[in-house]
């Protein structure tokens, strides 16, 4: 069995109330961070863990906190980012409704680390459940003691605020989550200015997502070093992923970094192997916005070596052959998939979510849901798959947030590893026309 530090609890009977939580050892990190150590030692722990951002783009989550600006005297926020929008990623939501106190005691000591004494859960608009849940057991932290003025008689004070958002996947993209906080229409922010020195309300400001954050009392608990040692080089610790696709057993595993990924596909622990016996075809394996590798990329890499989950090993081989961990929404094909009609699918996404605020991006993402939608249906041109890549590369770095990069990114490496199917939909448009209906591919190449 693979080692459990978010989910270690998971299991244990009411451990979403506050006195079973802490009875199973809960707030044992606050206990120690407020009575024992100071913001700076506690800063310290993490960078020593080499714990990377959650949410994604996998920045040591350590570096980030030093960078916040401790020397104005405006108050500081820290931003809990709970929007979970990405396809195929379903993990944030998972910790929040089965541990929601392992959130809070992170949010704690992390605010402690950052001499923060306000900090925000934003959370996706869709997750009303969760909003419930998340203000139930910040009251219960309330009422012992773990938030409010004078935490545990000390003179660190905090407040917890949930707040919802209404649905939009942009207001996960850190400022315009900020601008959205305040009320605004969600915009990302040009940066410079980063968040750390110009967030929320014009203040220094950190926003962590919720897995990262979740991962702040064990840390604190096992020691930055000890868990530097868990996970594989430079991708340190454990991660949660979310499984889903044609896989025989879908859900959210706790993985230790640096298992291959072949282990994670195939073993009963996770995955459990391709549904009915099929043959793997493709894998997503974190969120819709990063490439697509075929079977023979995901499992190895072009030198041979088994493709591992880290951070380092799905990106080796760059744009060409290479990957992302991203937020580790795993997606897997079998060889029945379409790809042409799965990225047909994840371009309406994008196309939908763009906020319109730059021009390759607004105009870009209909662009290539038109062009795809056209070739899905049998009424494709040959030069339409030159012309997708194309506005692919127009998008790819020219806007002012990475919703651009995550639109153009499936597409671009749907049609480098799968170019053949693109071609087969506009040779064979009365072949296509006849399969339209369904997901599935009754053709072989
Ligand atoms: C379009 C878009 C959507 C995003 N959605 C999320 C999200 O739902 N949750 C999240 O934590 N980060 C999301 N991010 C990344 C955030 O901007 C930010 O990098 C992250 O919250 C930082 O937290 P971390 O350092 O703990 O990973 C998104 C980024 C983009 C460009």
């Amino acid at each position: 069995m693979g080692r459990k530090i978010l989910l270690e609890k998971i299991g244990i009977e009411g451990i979403q109330r506050f006195d079973v939580y802490k009875h199973s050892g809960g707030y044992s990190a606050v206990d120690k961070a407020l009575k024992a150590m100071t913001p700076n030692e506690v800063l310290e722990e993490v960078r020593k863990s080499g714990l990377r951002g959650r949410g994604g783009a996998g920045f040591p989550t350590g570096m980030k906190w030093s960078f916040l600006d401790k020397k104005s005297n405006q108050p500081r926020y820290l931003i809990c980012n709970a929007d979970e929008s990405e396809p195929g990623t379903f993990k944030d939501r998972y910790l929040m409704e089965h541990i929601p106190h392992l959130l809070i005691e992170g949010m704690i000591c992390s605010a402690f680390a950052l001499e923060s004494n306000t900090a925000y859960i934003y959370i996706r608009g869709e997750f009303k459940y969760l909003v419930g849940i998340l203000n139930k057991a910040l009251s219960e932290a309330y009422a012992n003691g773990y938030l409010g003025k004078n935490i545990l008689g000390t003179n660190f004070s905090l407040d917890i605020y949930v707040h919802p958002g209404a649905g939009a996947y942009i207001c996960g993209e850190e400022t315009a989550l900020i601008e959205s906080l305040e009320g605004k229409r969600g915009n990302p922010r040009l940066k410079p200015p980063f968040p750390a020195f110009v967030g929320l309300y014009g203040c220094p400001t950190v926003v962590n997502n919720v897995e990262t954050l979740a991962s702040v009392a064990p840390i604190l608990n096992i020691g930055g070093f000890l868990y530097a040692t868990i996970g594989n080089g430079k991708s340190t610790g454990t991660k949660l992923i979310s499984a889903c696709g044609n896989i025989n057993k879908p859900g959210v595993y706790e993985i230790e970094l640096g298992i291959s990924v072949e282990d994670f596909i195939y073993s009963d622990e996770y995955c459990g192997g391709i549904k009915n016996g099929k043959k793997l075809k493709a894998v997503v394996p974190g969120g819709s916005s990063v490439l697509v590798l075929p079977a023979h990329l995901i499992l190895k890499t072009t030198n041979d070596c088994p493709r591992l989950m880290t951070y380092e090993s799905l990106a080796e081989g760059g744009f060409e052959t290479g990957t992302m961990l991203g937020s580790g929404g795993f997606i897997v094909y079998d060889e029945d998939q379409c790809m042409v009609r799965n990225t047909m699918s994840f371009s309406r996404f994008y196309h939908h979510e763009s906020c319109g605020q730059c021009s390759p991006c607004r105009e870009g993402t209909g662009w290539q849901e038109r062009i795809l939608t056209r070739i899905e249906n049998g009424e494709g041109r040959a030069k339409d798959i030159d012309l997708l890549a194309d506005i692919s590369k127009h998008i790819e770095g020219n806007t002012i947030c990475p919703l651009g990069d995550a639109a153009a990114w499936p597409v671009a490496s749907a049609i480098k590893h799968f170019r053949k199917e693109f071609e087969f939909h506009v040779e064979h448009p009365d072949i296509v026309k006849n399969i339209r209906h369904g997901n599935i591919l009754n053709y072989k190449l």
